[in-house]
C-alpha cells in the first residue's frame, strides 16, 4: 500500500533507498570535552533513531606488535560497553569499532599503518586476533578501517614564477610523489583486508573502509578488489582545504562539483571522488557519502579583499576558534559557527563579535561560505566553508540521485546536539535523515 502510494505520489521508479543507509560516527572523545562540547550518553542517544550505524572512534594501531589497542583505556574499558549496549533499545543499530581516523596520532611510528601492509603473514595475524578479541569482548558489530595514509599534498601557492617551476619540476619527479612504494602497498592492502574478510565472515563480524580526507583512492585502494570484501565504503569527502594544509588560500572544503576556475585541482571535489570508485565498477549501494557537520575557519588579511568568493587569497592560516571545540585546527562546530551567523541579538556587536554575513550558494553544487573581513587594523577577519542543515540535505539528495547506499556523517559531536541554534537537536542528522528518505 505505502509503495503504491509513493510510486503514484512521486513516480518513483527505484526503490532501492527504502533503507538508506545513515552512518553515524561518534567521536568518543567528545564525551570528556568541557563545558557545552561535552556530548553524554543521554544527549547521544537522540540521534539513535536516525542511524543505521553507529561507528565508534577511533581505537589505534600498536607499532611493533600490530594490535589493536584502545587510545584511552580509562575511557573505554566502560565506554565500549554503553555504547554497544544501546543496541537493546534501538534494535536497527548495529555499531562499529574505527581504528585510525585521525585521532591515532603518533608522531614517533607516522608509517605505523604501511608497516602492518608490509608486515608478513603471521604479525598480520596480531592485527586480525587483537581486533576480534576486542570486537567481541565489547560487543560490536564490526571494524571500521581508517587506516591513516598518507595524504595527497596539498595544492602549492605561487606567483607566476613558481607555477613555471612547478611544471617544469613535474617533468622531472613525477606529480609529488608522497609514498614511492604506493602501487606495493596498494596489493599489500587488498590482501590484508581479503585476511580481515575470511576471518571476519566465520565470526560474523561486519566490514567497513573509511577513505580518510585527502588519502588518495588511486594509491591505495584497488577497488575492483576491495569493494567485494567491504560491507560498505564511507567516504570521507570533506576537508579538501582546510586552514591546516592551505594556510594562504581558502576555498570550498568540501565541494560536490569540480569548479574550473583559478587552477583547482580537477580531484579536490566530491563527484570526481564518487566516480572514481564507480568508474572501477564499485556497486553504488556500497558507498557512503561523507559530509561533515563541522565547518573551517580561516583567518582573512586586509589584502583578502572584501567579496570573500573563493578561492580566497593571502588568508593567515587558522581563524579563530569558538568557543566549545577551542580547535587549533579551525575547526568549528555547527552550532558554533550557527552562533557567528547573523541573528537580532548579535547585530549590534563589532570587532571579534560581529556577526559573520552568510553566502548561500544557490547553484546548490560548492557549498555555502560565512565571512568578516579583517577591519582597518588587520583584524578579525575570519571566513568560514561548512555545510549547514540545508547544504547537508543538498548532499542527501545528491547521494540518493547517484543511487548510493547512503550517507556517513562526521560526526555527532559536532551536530548541533544541544539545540542552541534553532531548537532543535540535532538538525544536520534530522536533514539529512529526511532527504534520505
Ligand atoms: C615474520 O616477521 C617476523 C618479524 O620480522 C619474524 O620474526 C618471523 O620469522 C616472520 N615469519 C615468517 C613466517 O616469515
Ligand atoms: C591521486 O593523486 C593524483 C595526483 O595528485 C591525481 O591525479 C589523482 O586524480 C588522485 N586520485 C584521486 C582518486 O583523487
Ligand atoms: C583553548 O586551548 C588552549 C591551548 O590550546 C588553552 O590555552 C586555552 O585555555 C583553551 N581555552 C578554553 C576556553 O578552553
Ligand atoms: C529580528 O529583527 C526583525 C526586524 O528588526 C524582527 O522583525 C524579527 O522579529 C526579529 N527576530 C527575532 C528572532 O527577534
Amino acid at each position: 500500500m505505502k509503495l503504491l502510494l509513493l510510486f503514484s505520489l512521486l513516480g518513483v521508479l527505484s526503490i532501492a533507498n527504502s533503507s538508506a543507509n545513515l552512518i553515524c560516527y561518534y567521536d568518543s572523545t567528545s564525551f570528556l570535552r568541557p563545558g557545552l562540547a561535552k556530548l553524554d550518553t543521554r544527549s547521544l542517544e537522540l540521534a539513535l533513531q536516525f542511524c543505521s550505524h553507529l561507528v565508534y572512534g577511533y581505537v589505534g594501531l600498536k607499532p611493533g606488535t600490530h594490535e589493536v589497542f584502545s587510545l584511552n583505556v580509562d575511557l573505554d574499558m566502560f565506554h565500549f560497553r554503553d555504547i554497544t549496549q544501546l543496541r537493546a533499545k534501538y534494535p536497527q543499530l548495529k555499531v562499529l569499532l574505527s581504528v585510525g581516523g585521525d585521532r591515532d596520532v603518533d608522531e614517533q611510528h607516522p608509517n605505523k599503518y604501511l608497516e602492518l601492509l608490509e608486515a608478513n603473514r603471521t604479525e598480520q595475524q596480531n592485527f586480525i586476533d587483537s581486533s576480534m578479541l576486542l570486537l567481541r569482548k565489547n560487543g560490536f558489530d564490526g571494524l571500521d578501517l581508517a587506516f591513516q595514509f598518507p595524504k595527497n599534498k596539498p595544492r602549492k601557492v605561487h606567483g607566476t614564477i613558481g607555477t613555471y617551476w612547478k611544471k617544469f619540476k613535474k617533468l622531472f619527479t613525477g606529480d609529488f610523489v608522497v609514498d614511492p612504494l604506493a602501487a606495493q602497498h596498494k596489493d599489500q592492502f587488498s590482501e590484508l583486508a581479503r585476511n580481515i574478510k575470511s576471518a571476519y565472515q566465520s565470526a560474523n563480524l561486519l566490514l567497513t573502509l573509511t577513505v580518510l580526507p585527502n588519502v588518495n583512492s588511486t594509491w591505495y585502494f584497488d577497488v575492483p578488489k576491495l569493494h567485494p570484501l567491504m560491507d560498505f565504503i564511507n567516504l570521507a569527502a570533506f576537508d579538501f582545504y582546510t586552514p591546516m594544509r592551505n594556510p594562504e588560500e581558502a576555498d570550498y572544503t568540501a565541494p560536490i562539483m569540480f569548479l574550473d576556475e583559478q587552477q583547482r585541482l580537477p580531484h579536490l571535489n566530491i563527484d570526481f571522488q564518487l566516480n572514481y570508485w564507480l568508474q572501477h565498477r564499485c556497486p553504488p549501494q556500497k558507498i557512503n557519502l561523507g559530509i561533515a557537520t563541522y565547518g573551517r575557519a580561516w583567518k582573512l588579511s586586509k589584502d583578502s579583499g572584501l567579496s570573500g568568493a573563493p578561492v580566497v587569497s593571502c588568508t593567515m592560516g587558522v581563524g579563530d576558534g569558538g568557543l566549545q571545540i577551542n580547535s587549533t585546527e579551525g575547526l568549528l562546530s555547527w552550532p558554533e559557527i550557527c552562533s557567528k551567523l547573523p541573528q537580532n541579538q548579535t547585530a549590534i556587536y563589532r570587532g571579534a563579535n560581529a556577526p559573520l554575513r552568510k553566502v548561500t550558494d544557490l547553484t546548490q553544487k560548492y557549498g555555502n561560505y560565512a565571512l568578516r573581513p579583517a577591519d582597518e587594523q588587520g583584524e578579525h577577519g575570519l571566513w568560514v566553508s561548512y555545510d549547514d542543515p540545508d547544504f547537508a540535505g543538498i548532499k542527501a539528495v545528491y547521494a540518493k540521485n547517484k543511487g548510493l547506499g547512503g550517507v556517513a556523517l562526521f560526526d555527532l559531536s559536532y551536530d548541533d546536539f544541544r539545540g542552541l541554534c534553532t531548537g532543535q537537536k540535532f538538525p544536520i542528522v534530522r536533514s539529512v535523515k529526511y532527504f534520505l528518505g
